[in-house]
């Protein structure tokens, strides 16, 4: 995700765009820059790798700036004469333009690739927020047409498309926005500034954010309200493909998808600004614990064709060939993304029938591990930055294998460390504890799995496509988990007070477990372990506080992963098991399932879904139970104490 915002008006464009961004930081903040209309007949657009500040120093530094104070010591209201902090210079007194803070999806962060993009003619800039599924096929029949790309990225097939419409449309900018946009598969939010059309702009969504309103000088548009708070608290959303016209003089006119004018309703927004960058959630976690059916949809979006039947990687590094002769896979990471790799493991050795292999990154670093030329060594981090994946990776080169980096963020370290990259798209994590990550990174070696075992034969495009049609419906059934959390705060608030916590699971039940237990001790510092639950048997029952049998105030809390699945009888026997000893079990069962009722009141339902993709959605409940517990500790859930969100040390 990023941050786009638009501004026409009678008053300087500058210091509402910077602080629009400025607010907006928290959506990405890997490079920034502003278009606009200079007044005699040009845009000039200014763009910078780094953060806005960074922006704001060069437009101080050449004096196109001016976010002067006025005596009082506060910047200028909105609509007061700004004291330029430099001559008059173009920038200065621009009063329309668009600015954009990245966080880049494709192409590192760079000035080529920060937005605004622009066309050939350098007449029409353009910022968006989202991902063009099908830029490369555009891109490629625009470099056809005589287009000449300037950036890595998706976003600038919409100013070419654009540059082309424009002149179709007889120079019409809201039909040749309108005419773009029906082109575009993907997600956006657009913002759209041409030369020749002073004082106006034109907005657009699909699936990403747009926010529209009037100001006491003129039109404002943003990806998210923070940017709009304090110029206006009456705004307009728009809904997919509606269209948005902003005038400088205040107008705004909206149109519907088939540019028929609408008129829509006003939303009076009674956050405060903190709120705003929150979405409205009481936290970072909430929020992108709420993101993920969004996150997952984004993250399998252009993976598969119907058309052949065939997943593919057009971006990945290694051909059909060199995925045949691999011999053994090797999965490295830390924390979530090791639990993420447990899974890929267990899929592409079911799909692929590859011996497969995960091991942790501090540990794989220095056991002089058995890696050669044959060997596919998959690196999965978040962040690419954590060192000792890092080093696992830089070990794993030099042996000669093949590095295959997952992670989330382009550009990272670990991108310029592995032979090949594929990208996860769960957009900026803030919050420490992962979430939205883990269930992108689950879906994307999903996908993974069933690509290799397609490319070296073991699958049918007929299995591959029937995966595919059932992760298709994982966004509606993670946002059905979502919509109804009655029963998970519940049996949170049952075990609020435990300082101990087992969780059990089999199969890729127990891998849920381990990243279940995972999340509650990092944000609860509940002292949580999981356990294979054919394993308890073996000592860990012993860990079952036996007076629960009589006071339930001191019942050790069993959280047991009993989902449809082959072993799900054998989940029973270990639930009756702890029960014997006095535990207290929290189930999270397939909806319908009528059995386990009969071994405890506390169940959490889910969707039924295919056992492979079971943690897609069964580690959503575990999320939230693992937030409200923390929660009743009183525990800052998104900055958990002794905790980074990237551990760039070993
Ligand atoms: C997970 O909630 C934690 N934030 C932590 O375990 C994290 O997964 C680990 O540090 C690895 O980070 P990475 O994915 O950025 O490499
Ligand atoms: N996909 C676009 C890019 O990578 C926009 C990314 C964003 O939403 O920040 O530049």
């Amino acid at each position: 995700m990023c941050g786009i915002v638009a501004f026409t008006g009678t008053s300087p464009t500058v210091p509402v765009l910077l602080n629009g961004l400025r607010r907006l930081e928290y959506r990405g903040y890997d490079s920034a820059g502003l278009a606009l209309q200079t007044g005699d007949g040009s845009l000039e657009i200014i763009k910078r790798a780094g953060k806005v500040a960074e922006l704001e120093q060069i437009l101080e530094e050449t004096g196109k700036a001016h976010t002067s104070a006025d005596d009082s010591g506060t910047k200028p209201a909105l609509g007061e004469k700004d004291t330029p902090g430099a001559a008059n210079t173009p920038f200065s007194q621009a009063t329309t333009g668009i600015g954009h803070t990245r966080w880049a999806t494709h192409g590192v962060p760079s000035e080529a690739n920060a937005h605004p993009q622009h066309d050939c003619s350098g007449s029409i800039a353009v910022v968006h927020n989202g991902i063009i599924e099908n830029y490369a096929i555009l891109r490629a029949e625009l470099q056809g047409r005589g287009h000449r790309f300037v950036s890595q990225t998706d976003t600038e097939v919409v100013a070419h498309l654009i540059e082309e419409e424009y002149a179709a449309a007889h120079e019409d900018l809201v039909l040749a926005v309108r005419a773009t946009v029906a082109r575009l598969s993907g997600s956006f939010a657009l913002a759209v500034c041409h030369a020749s059309e002073p004082g106006l702009l034109v907005v657009t969504r699909n699936d990403s954010p747009l926010v529209v309103g009037k100001t006491k000088t003129g039109a404002i548009a943003a990806s998210d309200t923070p940017a709009l708070i304090e110029y206006t608290r009456e705004v307009y959303y728009l809904d997919d493909r509606d269209l948005a016209v902003l005038h400088e003089n205040g107008t705004l006119h909206f149109f519907d998808p088939a540019g028929s004018a609408i008129v829509p309703t006003p939303v009076t927004i009674e956050w405060d600004l903190e709120d705003a960058e929150r979405g409205g959630y009481p936290d970072f976690m909430l929020k992108e614990i709420h993101e993920q059916p969004r996150v997952v949809k984004d993250t399998i979006a252009g993976r598969y064709s119907a058309a052949t039947g065939r997943i593919s990687f057009e971006e990945l590094a290694l051909s059909p060939r060199e995925l045949k002769h691999i011999e053994r896979v090797i999965i490295v990471a830390c924390g979530t993304s090791y639990h993420a790799g447990l899974i890929g493991r267990d899929l592409m050795e079911t799909w692929a029938r590859l011996p497969v292999e995960t091991a942790v990154a501090s540990e794989f670093r220095y056991r002089n591990p058995l890696v050669t030329p044959k060997t596919l060594v998959i690196a999965i981090s978040q962040s690419g930055e954590t060192a000792d994946t890092l080093e696992a990776v830089k070990l794993a080169r030099l042996a000669g294998a093949h590095v295959l980096a997952i992670t989330n963020v382009v550009g990272s370290r670990i991108t310029r460390e592995a032979n090949t990259v594929l990208y996860i798209k769960a957009h900026l994590e803030i919050a420490v504890a992962a979430t939205k990550s883990f269930l992108a990174q689950v879906a994307l070696l999903t996908l993974f799995a069933l690509y290799l075992a397609q490319e070296r034969g073991q699958l049918e495009s007929g299995a591959v496509g029937e995966v595919y049609a059932a992760m298709e419906q994982l966004p509606r059934q993670i946002a059905g988990v979502l919509e109804d959390t009655a029963s998970i705060i519940s049996c949170a608030s049952e075990c609020g007070n435990a300082q101990t916590a087992l969780f059990i699971g089999r199969g890729v039940g127990a891998t849920i477990c381990y990243e279940g237990a995972l999340k509650l001790k990092e944000i609860s510092y509940v002292h949580a372990e999981a356990f294979a639950a054919g394993e308890i048997k073996h000592g860990p029952i012993a860990l079952i506080n036996p007076e629960g049998l009589t006071d339930p105030q001191v019942q050790t809390p069993v959280v047991a992963m009993a989902c449809k699945s082959a072993t799900y009888d054998k989940m029973l026997s270990n639930i009756e098991e702890v029960l014997a000893r006095g535990a207290k079990v929290i189930a999270v069962a397939t909806a319908g399932d009528t059995r386990i009722a009969e071994l405890t009141g506390h169940v959490i339902f889910i969707p039924e879904v295919p056992e492979c993709l079971s943690p897609l959605v069964a580690s959503v409940p575990l999320q939230l139970f693992a937030r409200h517990i923390a929660l009743m500790h009183g525990a800052n859930v998104d900055q958990p104490r002794n905790l980074a969100k990237s551990v760039t040390v070993e």
